[in-house]
């Protein structure tokens, strides 16, 4: 690995953000790696993290200065605002979503950094693409902000890509699922929380329908996928918009069953609120067959592992 890398994560504090920290901390060592969020962090905490900046993605001088200061190569943006929580405030979302990736994408067109990661989503596609083992180049209608602004992100990127040689690099995530950090306002938040009340004790319920099958992820595959595509030829990073990705694809039924296997007495109720309108316009299963043709991707947990796994780490 080149020990001359300097990275800097954008939105550390989140969901993916803390475990992309540590995945790459491992890698590049402690000191390559900054951290960056726009929370006030506690110092517990910011000694924990450090290297920590505050730092708010819309404030581009500020950007600007941290690259410069720590001489960064690399940036990782995760800063956005995911599904549900983009729903209650949507120019603020796409504000955030948009501006946060132009100010990254800009510093890379103007050679300050050499690389970019920003993610995008299965919310890129909509009510009127092929729900089942949805293709990588597909009808796309997305009728979220969210997914709207991933959409338009995709082809911001591959236009900076085409244009201006900007080595960006993109996954479109599945719901995702891990025991170290909580989800932050999405739609697939549900298969987090679910694990945490079965591990109390507690009956759950859930805020989409039984049936609702959608596509997910263990954490440990995501930050594979993620650190995997960076590291790989840029040759081989064939699609500059976004790879489809995929791990499983379950529903809140067939999850609380395998919980069952660990915990028989767990109880599942069902309570569909409006996550459940975003939930039913997006696709069941994904395809990510070019991932794995153009980067050798291939998932390692499916819902059984991912079960198991989670229970030996949550503890109440
Ligand atoms: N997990 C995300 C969400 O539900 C999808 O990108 O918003």
């Amino acid at each position: 690995m080149n020990a001359k890398e300097k990275i800097l994560i954008i939105g550390s504090s989140g969901q993916i953000g803390s475990e992309l920290v540590e995945g790459l901390r491992d890698i590049y060592g402690r000191e390559s790696v900054i951290a960056s969020d726009i929370r006030n962090l506690e110092k517990e905490s910011l000694e924990a993290v450090a290297p920590y900046e505050k730092l708010n993605v819309l404030d581009k001088d500020h950007l600007y200065a941290l690259v410069k200061k720590y001489e960064i190569t690399q940036i990782y943006l995760l800063a956005a605002l995911l599904s549900a929580t983009a729903e209650k405030n949507p120019m603020f979302a796409w504000d955030l979503n948009m501006n946060g990736l132009f100010n990254v994408l800009n510093l890379a067109k103007e050679g300050h950094i050499k690389k970019v990661y920003w993610p995008s989503s299965i919310a890129v596609f909509g009510p009127t693409t092929p729900r089942i083992m949805t293709p990588q180049f597909t009808i796309m209608e997305p009728n979220t902000v969210y997914g709207i602004s991933k959409q338009t992100g995709e082809r911001w990127c591959e236009y900076y890509f085409q244009k201006y040689q900007v080595d960006v690099r993109s996954l479109r995530y599945p719901g995702l699922i891990g025991y170290k950090s909580a989800p932050g306002g999405g739609t697939t938040d549900y298969a987090v929380h679910i694990y945490h009340e079965a591990a109390k004790h507690q009956p759950y319920v859930c805020f989409l329908s039984e049936n609702t099958g959608l596509p997910m992820m263990y954490m440990p595959d995501a930050i594979k996928a993620t650190i995997d595509l960076m590291h790989a030829d840029p040759d081989k990073v064939k699609i500059r918009s976004s790879y489809n990705l995929s791990g499983m694809s379950f529903t809140p039924q067939e999850i609380a069953n395998e919980i069952k296997q660990h915990y028989p007495s767990f109880s599942i109720s069902y309570q569909p609120d409006s996550r459940q309108q975003i939930a039913d316009s997006w696709p069941q299963s994904i395809d990510d067959s070019y991932a794995n043709n153009d980067w050798g991707w291939k998932a390692a947990y499916d819902l059984k592992l991912m079960t198991e796994d989670m229970f030996a780490h949550i503890k109440y």
